[in-house]
């Protein structure tokens, strides 16, 4: 009986925290509609979620891209890149 409760109470923060830590391609795919009046939703084909955040990352800290990646807000990097590299990976 302890250990059922155990389960049941660890259950949901398990779910919690995996919703936070995973970044969603879902809510990705509308942020990312605003990169795609230029790019292909596979301009980053074969690259890892993670490799396209830090491409993002490294794309606003610099000065040659276009300023409207700035437009992207910083919590939604992760999903953007998410939903690109899902995208790239069909
Ligand atoms: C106005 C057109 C335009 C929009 C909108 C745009 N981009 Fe770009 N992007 C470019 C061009 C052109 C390049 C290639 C030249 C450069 O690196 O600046 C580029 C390059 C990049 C690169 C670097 C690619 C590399 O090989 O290093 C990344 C990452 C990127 N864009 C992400 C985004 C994301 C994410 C968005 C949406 C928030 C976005 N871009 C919106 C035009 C655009």
């Amino acid at each position: 009986m302890k250990k059922i409760a155990i389960a049941l109470i660890s259950l949901p923060l398990f779910a919690l925290s995996g919703a936070a830590l995973a970044a969603d391609a879902a809510a990705g795919a509308d942020k990312a509609s605003m990169c795609l009046d230029c790019h292909m939703n596979d301009d980053f084909k074969g690259l890892s979620a993670e490799d396209i955040e830090g491409m993002i990352k490294a794309a606003r800290a610099g000065d040659d891209h276009d300023p409207s990646i700035n437009d992207l807000a910083e919590e939604d990097i992760a999903d953007v890149a998410a939903w690109f590299a899902h995208e790239g990976a069909k």
